[in-house]
């Protein structure tokens, strides 16, 4: 090869995979050849783990692009209303005081406690998000992740040949859409769409589970059957052996694939403790660098 060689070095963390990445400051411009091998670890680790990094909304958002577009979020409570390219992981609002417990944007955050991937509702579903840490609390507050692409590989022979060629319903909502108060009507409505269920990343051809809160039906099967196999199916990819947790430190940001693995947030001391993580997303669009298989579009 004639490409310069890296600095960065890549270390598991888990058997199956996340892994931390070490020697680069990402809030600096991002030479190629780093970004190589950056890309290539994320596309097989899933998980991606940097310390250190003290971003900003601009140099957070600088760096994301290099995987690709950005998705533009609509205003919702998680962003409180402001649409843009950050979402906003927090127990605070903009004033920076504790919100109440029963307050919507909190009741709305609560659904990042289910495993989901992230925006799996919209047509082309996100590459990849990048979560960074802005305050993280002492204890609690964990990002918990599992992957579907492990776990998918684990499947007896037979099982794979059933789900291949299922396609699923995924809604931005909750399955009760009526019972979710978090977005307006019309929004509810439309993000709605279907994806296969087995979903290949064409970088490597390794194939995952698409599955989450967000997967509500299968096509073709009663609607109650469908979210059964569902629910196995995620039960099956969160199992211990396929489980990391995230324990949060300052200067922290987990990048992770929403193609082959499924994330939740988990709870704390809501009351006492402060949070705010600040999120980017990677629509599924190929990047603009001229190396490498693209991602799925
Ligand atoms: C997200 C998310 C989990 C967390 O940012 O997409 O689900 O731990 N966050 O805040
Ligand atoms: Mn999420």
């Amino acid at each position: 090869m004639d490409t310069i060689e890296s600095r960065i070095t890549i270390k598991r963390l888990h058997p199956l995979f996340v892994a931390e990445v070490t020697g680069i400051d990402l809030t600096q411009p991002v030479p190629h050849e780093d970004f190589r091998v950056i890309w290539e670890a994320f596309n097989e680790h899933q998980i991606l783990v940097f310390r250190d990094q003290h971003f900003d909304d601009e140099t957070q958002i600088a760096f994301s692009r290099h995987f690709g577009e950005l998705e533009t979020m609509i205003a919702h409570p998680g962003n409180d209303w402001n649409p843009g390219h950050i979402s906003i992981m927090t127990n605070l609002g903009k004033d920076g005081n504790f919100l109440p417990l029963d307050h919507p944007a909190m009741l709305h955050r609560e659904r990042n406690e289910e495993w989901h991937s992230d925006s799996s509702f919209k047509p082309v579903a996100a590459l990849a998000s990048l979560l960074a840490s802005r305050i993280v609390p002492p204890v609690g507050g964990n990002t918990d992740f599992a992957s579907a692409r492990a776990a998918y590989e684990d499947l007896p022979a037979e099982r794979k040949a059933a789900l291949e060629g299922l396609t699923v319903l995924h809604r931005m909502t909750h399955r009760d859409m009526d019972a979710d108060k978090g977005y307006n009507e019309e929004d509810k409505k439309r993000h709605v769409v279907t994806h296969p269920l087995i979903r290949v990343n064409p970088v490597n051809g390794r194939k995952a589970l698409y599955v989450g809160s967000h997967a509500q039906e299968i096509v073709g099967m009663p609607p109650e059957a469908g979210a059964a196999l569902l629910d196995e199916l995620t039960a099956f990819c969160t199992q211990p052996k396929y489980f990391y947790s995230h324990h949060w430190r300052d200067g922290d940001a987990v990048m992770w694939d929403n193609r082959c693995t499924l994330h939740r947030a988990t709870t704390f001391d809501k009351t006492k403790y402060k949070r705010k993580l600040h999120r980017t997303t990677i629509a599924g669009k190929a990047p603009d660098i001229a190396f490498g298989a693209m991602p799925e579009r």
